[in-house]
């Protein structure tokens, strides 16, 4: 089973676990297809995270592949001559990007663990942008709204519009033929094809065109690392997930444990007491999560701390089930030692109970807006995610302190949040979410609809949503909720805001009573679950 945000590339996986792929192939497979028909966050320009589990040994592994700063890099490089934050440089053009780490990342999770040949998992994306993909509704609207800003950028807009600027309409084949050279000299050549080779060069020579950092030693010192997987439990069911240089983890992991406290069955889905509940935890996390969050090769992150019952049980003493909290009189927990949009995730599991999650990212739709001439694919803007200055939030409205701040070879502080959840060692979901900030908020509620509320998977999924992050002192809640419940939590002190939009877009793949089960969020047009033998292409 596997489930994506787009209907071809869950068909591409579906079609390798059906040639006898294990669930990396297919992750590996589906990986590289998404980069063709979800340019918008799909990549190879970017980075993530990768979680394996292994059904025969039940181990469980974690592969951050996530973007880092060049070499060149420097803490104040977003800052102008006032010392104030320039608000454009850290989210948009060359000096947004990071070092994209997707290629090395697919290539050591397939060198490891892969089955199939890597040329033959790599194909079916090749052939995809090779022969063209019918553009969606959603990837015609996106072009067409953000025209200037993509079309700022010649080579970008000479991939994604036609001759002029014109944008795409739906249901038009969009050809690649860069980019489906590009993936031809990945598929022969392997990772020194992207971090070596003829692609490197491409990189580094756009770099230099507009001024960007990411040169040669930057490409050659890209490292994907093995990290031990972040571990709690939730009302007897395992929870293994991300851990740093992703929040996700940790703070899922604390939030549940504060969660664990109270009696959220009882407390009902959406009533007014349950999402006051959830806000509070939400904005105690968030305020951790500013100061204590980083990439753990550069800041002791103290996992073991925030994810602790113990903690939580602080944590959860100080909610007042009547009254909201302010954030301002919200400060991140003092640990007791002596020191002191676009982003998209897929789920695989394959027959052998092997699950496969992607989590992975090139931060904003189109990234940086920058595309590599020649090479077909556009740069990551996930510099962004860095703390251009202690105190100013990000594209997210994400604060943060010096942990997150740049530094060189450095990987910036995520959201992003593969988790596995498991009764008696048996998967029972596997799932993430893009979103940025909503990203944790929306994986957290899944977890509670299905174990609390006794939701299956779709309903879970589909349920409407809330999101607190401690800064903006707010809760957003989706469409659904009712005026009523909206009324009360008024009267406990929030200030609650509807959003037209829509948050997160989970992809769900699960195991119950012998079935595989698969949901894919139809919050965002085009995602499909599909089953081998079950995809309209064979
Ligand atoms: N760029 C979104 C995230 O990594 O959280």
């Amino acid at each position: 089973m596997v489930a994506s945000q787009n209907r071809w590339s869950s068909e591409v996986g579906a079609e390798i676990l059906a040639q006898g792929g294990n669930a990396v192939d297919a992750a590996v497979a589906t990986g590289f297809s998404l980069a063709v028909t979800l340019p918008r966050a799909g990549n190879i320009g970017g980075g993530g995270f990768m979680l394996v589990h292994d059904a025969a040994s039940g181990e469980d592994v974690a592969i951050d592949f996530r973007e880092m700063a060049p070499v060149r890099a420097t803490r104040d490089m977003y800052l102008d001559e006032n010392g104030d934050v320039d608000p454009t440089r850290s989210k948009f053009g060359h000096l947004a990007a990071g070092v994209p780490g997707t290629v090395a990342g697919l290539w050591h999770a397939h060198q490891k663990y892969g089955k199939l040949p890597w040329a033959q998992v790599v194909e079916p994306a090749m052939r995809q942008a090779r022969d063209g993909i019918p553009v969606s509704y959603d990837m015609a609207l996106l072009l067409t709204r953000n025209k200037t800003r993509y079309c700022a950028n010649e080579a970008t807009c000479g991939y994604f519009y036609k001759p002029g600027g014109v944008p795409y309409a739906p249901n038009d084949t969009l050809v690649q033929s860069d980019l489906a050279h590009t993936l031809e000299l990945i598929a022969e050549q392997g990772v020194d094809a992207f971090y070596k080779g003829e692609i490197a060069e491409l990189i580094i020579a756009e770099m230099e065109r507009g001024g960007g950092l990411i040169d040669a030693a930057s490409l050659a010192a890209y490292k994907p690392v093995e990290r031990d997987v972040v571990r709690g439990t939730y009302r007897g069911y395992d929870i293994v997930s991300m851990p740093p240089p992703s929040s996700g983890g940790v703070h899922i992991v604390q939030m549940l444990n504060v969660l664990e406290r109270f009696p959220v069955a009882q407390l009902g889905y959406g009533s007014a007491d349950g999402l006051h509940l959830l806000a509070e935890a939400m904005r105690l996390a968030y305020a951790d999560r500013s100061q204590h969050l980083a990439d753990p090769d550069y800041y002791d992150v103290p996992v073991a701390w925030l994810t602790s019952k113990e903690y939580a049980q602080q944590l959860a003493a100080t909610i007042d089930m009547e009254q909201a909290k302010r954030s301002e009189d919200v400060a991140p927990g003092v640990e007791p030692r002596p020191e002191g949009i676009d982003t998209t995730h897929y789920s695989v599991i394959d027959a052998d109970g092997n699950v496969a999650l992607v989590n992975y990212t090139i931060n904003f739709s189109f990234g940086s807006g920058v595309a590599v001439p020649g090479a077909g694919f556009v740069l990551n803007n996930e510099m962004d995610d860095f703390v251009a200055k202690p105190g100013v939030a990000n594209a997210f409205g994400l604060m943060g302190g010096e942990a997150n701040a740049v530094a060189a070879g450095k990987r910036p502080l995520s959201s992003m949040s593969p988790i596995m959840v498991f009764k008696d060692g048996d998967l029972r979901l596997a799932s993430g979410s893009p979103g940025g900030s909503v990203i944790i908020t929306s994986v957290l509620q899944l977890i509670v609809n299905v174990i609390d509320h006794d939701m299956n998977l779709a309903e879970a999924t589909l349920a409407p949503r809330m999101h607190h992050q401690w800064y903006p002192d707010r809760i957003i809640i989706e469409s659904g909720f009712s005026p009523d419940t909206v009324r009360l939590l008024e009267a406990k002190g929030h200030t609650v805001m509807q959003t037209p939009n829509k948050m997160g877009s989970l992809q769900t793949v699960g195991y119950r009573d012998g079935t595989f089960l698969g949901a894919s969020d139809t919050r965002r047009p085009n995602a499909a679950a599909i089953a081998p033998g079950n995809s309209q292409t064979q």
